[in-house]
C-alpha cells in the first residue's frame, strides 16, 4: 500500500493507493489543492476509484465534487451526508476497496452526524475530526453531540488494536500521526474520563466559529455556489421551525390541507432511492433564485421544505423566510426519516 498525507498543512488529506493495481482514493481532499492531487496521481500512474470526506467540513471547501467532475471518479459519503452529488452512501461496517486494499467504514458521529472513520488495511485509522492527536474535534456545530462522540471513540476507535496508527483530518501542533494506544492513555480530553465528564469538558470549550463557516458550509452541504443566494446566518438556521415527519404526514392526510411542500433536492434524488412525497414540488436549492416569481403566490401559505436529511431544506427554509415567506417549516431529518417510518413515496 502507498499511503501519504498530501497537503502538509494543518488540514490533512490522505492518498491511499495500490500501486500494482494503479488504483487510488483520496480522503478529505481540499479545494485549493486539486492541481497537486491530479499531478500526484498522474506521476504515479494512478486512477481514482473514489474520493470521500470523513464528514461535512465546516472549515474548508471540499474538493470531492470538483474532482469527480475532472476525473469521473465516484464520491462516497455517509448516508447522513446532506451533499447532493454523492454516488454512493456508506454506513457503519461497510467495506470499501482500493485495488487490493480493504477499508472498513466505522460510523463515528459526534463532531457531525455524518462523521466516519476509515479503518485501512487493518493497521491504520483515518479519524476525521472525531479524535485528533491529543485532542478531539469540537461537538458544538449543528448536529454535533459530545455524548455520541464519547461513545464512538470509546466503543469503536479505542477497541481497535493499540498499535493501530491514527491519522486525523487536522493537526495544529505539527504532529503527523499517533496510535490508538497512545491516545487511549494520554489524550487529555478523553483518557480516563467518564461520559459525563467528557460532555462537561466539551460543553465548556467556548470556541469561536471558524472564520469562513457560512460560505464553506453553503457549498459543502448544498453545492450552492451562487452570488445571488446569501447563505443564512447560523442564528437564522437555528430559528427555522422543525416539523417531525409524523406531523407532516398528518398535515398531508388532512382533507383539504392547504399546505405546500417544496422538495429542494436534485432531480436524480427526487426520483431516486428515497423517492419523494406525493404532490411535493421539486425546487433544487440552487434553483430558488430562478423561481422567485412563480413562488410569490405561496408567500402566505404554510410551506414545508424537504430534502434528504433535513440540512439543505433548513437552509432553503431560512432563505425563504429571509425573502418574506411567512409560514415556513422544515421536515426534520428529511426523506431518510420519512422512508425509515415506512411512509409512502413516489419515484417518478
Ligand atoms: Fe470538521
Amino acid at each position: 500500500m502507498f499511503f501519504t498525507e498530501l497537503n502538509n498543512l494543518q488540514c490533512k488529506s490522505y492518498l491511499i493507493a495500490d500501486l500494482d493495481a494503479g488504483k487510488a482514493a483520496i480522503i478529505d481532499p481540499i479545494y485549493t489543492n486539486i492541481d497537486r492531487y491530479l499531478g500526484m496521481l498522474a506521476y504515479h500512474k494512478l486512477t481514482l476509484d473514489f474520493v470521500a470526506d470523513t464528514h461535512t467540513h465546516a472549515d474548508h471547501r471540499s474538493a470531492c465534487t470538483a474532482i469527480k467532475r475532472l476525473t469521473g471518479c465516484n464520491v462516497l459519503m455517509h448516508k447522513l451526508s446532506p451533499q447532493p452529488n454523492v454516488d454512493d452512501h456508506y454506513t457503519d461496517g461497510d467495506m470499501l476497496s482500493v485495488g487490493a486494499i480493504k477499508i472498513k467504514v466505522l460510523h463515528t458521529p459526534g463532531h457531525t452526524p455524518d462523521s466516519v472513520s476509515f479503518y485501512v488495511n487493518e493497521d491504520r485509522v483515518l479519524t476525521g475530526d472525531v479524535i485528533l492527536i491529543q485532542g478531539t474535534g469540537r461537538a458544538d456545530f449543528a448536529g454535533g453531540d459530545a455524548g455520541d462522540q464519547y461513545d464512538a471513540i470509546t466503543s469503536k476507535l479505542f477497541t481497535l488494536p493499540e498499535e493501530t496508527l491514527v491519522f486525523p483530518a487536522h493537526d495544529y501542533r505539527g504532529n503527523t500521526q499517533s496510535t490508538i494506544g497512545a491516545e487511549k492513555e494520554t489524550n487529555p480530553r478523553i483518557a480516563g474520563k467518564t461520559r459525563d465528564e467528557y460532555i462537561e469538558i466539551m460543553d465548556n470549550l467556548n470556541l469561536p466559529l471558524p472564520e469562513r463557516i457560512q460560505e464553506v458550509l453553503q457549498i459543502n452541504q448544498s453545492e450552492i455556489d451562487d452570488d445571488r443566494i446569501k447563505f443564512p446566518l447560523l442564528a437564522e438556521l437555528n430559528k427555522v421551525l422543525q416539523m417531525e415527519p409524523e406531523l407532516v404526514k398528518s398535515r398531508i392526510d388532512q382533507a383539504g390541507a392547504d399546505t405546500v411542500m417544496f422538495d429542494v433536492r436534485e432531480l436524480h434524488e427526487f426520483n431516486g432511492e428515497l423517492g419523494h412525497i406525493k404532490n411535493s414540488r421539486l425546487i433544487p436549492v440552487a434553483d430558488i433564485p430562478n423561481q422567485l416569481e412563480s413562488l410569490e403566490v405561496f408567500k402566505d401559505k404554510e410551506i414545508i421544505l424537504i430534502c434528504r436529511s433535513g440540512v439543505r431544506s433548513t437552509t432553503a427554509a431560512a432563505i425563504l423566510k429571509g425573502l418574506g415567506f411567512s409560514n415556513v417549516n422544515n421536515m426534520k431529518d428529511g426523506m431518510l426519516k420519512w422512508n425509515e417510518l415506512g411512509y409512502p413515496v413516489e419515484r417518478s
